[in-house]
């Protein structure tokens, strides 16, 4: 149990429990902080054995991460216990309710209440599956709930409405998880669960039905990776591991994408040509490092089709009022397919009649089954919280579809989505070179551990290039940091450049766009002349830079579109090696969690 919890950490690290079936009756143990915390506790306290045992690690929602709040939650007779992903919006209601029977909460969640709502309905119909679907009619919100009895051992009850659970189905084993990972060692036979469904879990039965209580399906599939790639493999944190499997991720990402006459294949699209050929606009919807991988795609798609397009944050998009419509293509990028802001926003865009294609890296999770289509990244698990190769592989699908619907609608010629897909093979070599030359970048980075302030700059794709560099910094490192379109500068943000303050340059190609190249030289410039210390990315062989540079990091020379896939790399090493010297949690950053499945 805590071997499949410690693969869940990255979801949420600040309390953990485990309770098990023994004896007739329920043993339970929760601590807050992370999971080596209940580790301890249980090497201390062993639990009795027992085959039958629930287990969570939380990102607090509702009350302070102590151990009371910690999952499991019993009712009052503790014969029940309950662990829950999610928010339940009417969980006030359900409290005073509950409350007024003579119930008493020990906690301050909102998870509490099922415990005591599951046990009230168990007592008149005796049946664990029947008790949790009358008790799932009756919550409002979004929920994962997995909960077991001490009067119905054996069986193990779950319940999804907006948030994830997947079934593993072993050899007289089966297990109940909101990821695969966290029961990859025993098998990859897995099923997903579909919207407002129950799960009841046996040895060797799975049985689903509807909230209704109609009889359903599930949809089995096969997880196409293996433990180890869910484990360190001797990497100090997953994310080192991770930006090293980025070169991997991205030739996976391509794979099976062109025919043998050279044009573009996306079979797994499901939306036809002709509806390709209707759309006229692109709207892009995503949160945090996808967002900018949105932002990037933006320049490649109007570039490539002709056909406009917006890309907004996910957690504002429903709430402007967008304009959309049957010739709106969505595109809803998310690595971990659960991200809710996305979820809500791509929900609005199908009411309103748009198309949507999700971009995602997980099979099975609820942003692909919920689109119209999917382009699935290969990037296999990211685990660190900080998205480093999924972003490599979200862009890498994002010049896909913009390839694709060029080729479809005709704005590109057969040769030239061929060139650009040359190139885009050409990649994966790139990016091994990038990382083949890091120390420096390594080395410089803990020579900045004290400063308080870090700017990113950049123009045209450089410049989501420069807001993903600020996020990595901000996140991993507790830094300062921001990102700004180098042009910006002058209209505010140069103020703050003062002697020695570090500024990271993204500068384009000097091949593709040259007058963007000039204007960034001059741009760096004036930075330097107010006292900046110039960190600048160029690609091999630009020496107009060479001047102006106080810290030179090379990438290799590529089309202007495609550079944000190397020139990504060294911002995600920069700010990993900064987090470690500053003595943070690399892997699992404050505050935060992997998948972000409240809005
Ligand atoms: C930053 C990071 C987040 C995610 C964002 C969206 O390093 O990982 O900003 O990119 O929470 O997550 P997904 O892609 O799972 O929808």
């Amino acid at each position: 149990m805590v071997a499949g919890l410690k693969r869940l950490e990255y979801r949420g690290y600040d309390s953990a429990g485990v309770a098990v079936l023994a004896d007739g009756g329920l043993a339970m143990a929760k601590r807050a902080g992370k999971l080596v915390n209940l580790e301890k506790a249980l090497g201390d306290r062993p639990l009795p054995a027992g085959t039958t045992a629930l287990g969570h690690t939380r990102w607090a929602t509702h009350g302070p991460p102590n151990d009371a709040n910690a999952h499991p939650h019993l009712d009052d007779s503790g014969r029940v216990a309950v662990v829950h992903n999610g928010i339940i919006e009417n969980f006030a209601a359900l409290r005073t309710e509950l409350a007024g029977r003579g119930h008493v909460l020990r906690s301050d969640t909102d998870t509490e209440t099922v415990a005591h709502l599951l046990a009230e309905e168990f007592s008149s119909c005796a049946d664990l599956g029947e008790a949790m679907r009358l008790v799932c009619r009756r919550l409002e919100g979004a929920f994962t709930l997995v909960a077991v009895h001490a009067d119905a051992p054996g069986v193990v009850v779950g319940a999804r409405r907006n948030s994830p659970l997947v079934v593993g189905v072993g050899e007289g084993e089966a297990f109940l998880a909101s990821d695969v990972a966290a029961f990859i060692a025993h098998t990859r036979s897995a099923v997903e669960l579909g919207q407002d469904q129950v799960v009841e879990v046996r040895r060797d039965a799975v049985a689903v039905t509807g909230f209704d209580g109609r009889p359903a399906r599930g949809r089995a599939y096969h997880v196409d990776w293996d433990v180890s790639a869910a484990e360190k493999g001797g990497y100090d944190y997953f994310m080192l591991k991770e930006i090293a499997e980025q070169p991997k991720a991205v030739a996976d990402t391509l794979l099976g994408r062109i025919d043998e006459a050279g044009s573009l294949v996306l079979d797994e699209l499901r939306i036809s040509a002709s509806e390709l050929c209707e759309v006229d606009k692109v709207v892009i919807v995503a949160c945090g490092t996808a967002f900018h991988a949105g932002l990037i795609a933006k320049y490649a798609i109007e570039h490539w089709t002709r056909i406009p397009c917006e890309v907004e944050l996910a957690s504002e998009f429903r709430y402007r009022d967008p304009i959309l419509g049957a010739r709106t293509l969505t595109v809803a990028i998310s690595q971990s397919g659960e991200t809710m802001d996305t979820l809500m926003a791509l929900r609005h865009a199908r009411e309103q009649g748009s198309k949507v294609l999700a971009i995602c890296n997980t099979n099975g999770s609820t942003i692909p089954r919920e689109s119209d289509a999917v382009l699935y990244t290969h990037a296999g698990p990211e685990i660190a919280v900080a998205s480093t190769k999924a972003f490599l592989t979200q862009l890498v699908a994002c010049y896909l579809v913009a390839l694709y619907l060029g080729q479809v609608r005709g704005t590109q010629w057969g040769d030239e989505v061929r060139a650009v897909i040359r190139d885009l093979a050409g990649i994966a070599d790139a990016v091994e070179r990038v990382l083949a030359t890091m120390e420096p970048v390594r080395a410089l980075a803990r020579t900045l551990a004290d400063k308080r302030t870090v700017l990113f700059l950049g123009r045209h794709v450089g410049h989501p290039v420069a807001l993903e560099g600020a996020l990595k910094l901000k996140e991993l490192a507790y830094m300062h940091a921001e990102g700004f379109a180098a042009g910006e500068l002058k209209h505010g943000p140069i103020a703050l450049i003062e002697a020695d303050v570090p500024v990271v340059v993204v500068v384009p190609s000097p091949a593709g766009r040259s007058l963007l190249h000039d204007k960034i030289v001059s741009n760096i410039q004036e930075i330097r002349a107010r006292g900046a210390r110039t960190i600048v990315i160029a690609e091999e062989g630009d020496e107009a830079v060479v001047p102006y540079a106080d810290h030179l990091i090379r990438v290799p020379a590529t089309p202007t579109l495609l550079q944000p896939l190397v020139a990504a790399v060294p911002l995600q090493v920069f700010a990993c090696e900064l987090a470690t010297v500053r003595g943070n949690e690399v892997d699992q950053p404050r505050n935060l969690a992997k998948s972000v499945t409240v809005e």
